[in-house]
């Protein structure tokens, strides 16, 4: 499984790079809004520092505009992934952009029928968003598993990228249920190292070392 890092934040990417556990970037304009900073410089300096895909999305709704300002996504970099909303202007876009060998991350995901059509468009990447379905008590994992069943069903070649990761079970699921990707904020990336008897297992083995080294005989 890729792990993405769902961020704008440069500090945050640099220190999921510096573990060696980050294989892409998502943005979306909340993400970059929050950031106060100009969005192409920033998908730039991003690029820079992750070799993988970066998911930058337009935010146009019709057609044309999805066209034009995903051209201009995707000559920033070689690893920018264009991401585009999951509506029928969007799935047109998806279409086209994959045709010319752009990468399209189709976003918004929150149904398997919606999966499908965006394989059907030629997607690199869906994007079904776990957390929201939670949230309105519908399970955003047993989609994951659904999109998982009916990509293999017909060996579409589009990943699916889970996405709105809360917490580790939701990485973990998502493993399970064969999602290609999962992007996560860098909160939940930390939580995947934490286990408590770790920590007290370290603790242990080094006041062990410490004592032995006090009773060992002096030469
Ligand atoms: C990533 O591609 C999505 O935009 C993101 O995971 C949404 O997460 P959220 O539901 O926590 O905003």
């Amino acid at each position: 499984m890729k792990f993405f890092l769902d961020t704008a934040n440069i500090d945050e990417i640099k220190q999921g790079v510096s573990w060696g556990l980050v294989d892409g970037v998502t943005t979306n304009p909340s993400l970059v809004v929050k950031e106060g900073v100009d969005f192409h410089s920033r998908v730039k300096e991003i690029c820079a520092v992750v070799n993988g895909s970066v998911s930058a999305e337009v935010t146009a709704v019709d057609f044309d505009g999805m066209m034009k300002e995903g051209h201009v996504l995707a000559k920033l970099h070689h690893n920018v992934t264009v991401k585009v909303p999951l509506i029928p202007e969007g799935i047109k876009a998806c279409k086209a952009l994959s045709s010319e060998g752009i990468k399209v991350n189709v976003t918004l995901c929150f149904s398997a029928s919606q999966a499908l059509i965006a394989a059907k468009a030629g997607a690199t990447y869906i994007s079904p968003f776990v957390g929201r379905l939670d949230d309105v008590s519908q399970d955003g994992i047993q989609l994951i598993r659904d999109i998982v069943h009916i990509y293999k069903n017909y060996g579409f070649s589009t990943q699916v990228l889970a996405a709105s990761l809360r917490h580790p079970m939701h990485v973990v699921q998502s493993a399970m249920a064969g999602a290609h990707v999962g992007t996560m904020p860098i909160g939940v990336m930390k939580q995947l190292f934490n286990h408590p008897l770790t920590d007290i297992g370290l603790k242990r083995f080094l006041d062990d070392w410490e004592k032995a080294k006090s009773q060992a005989p002096k030469k």
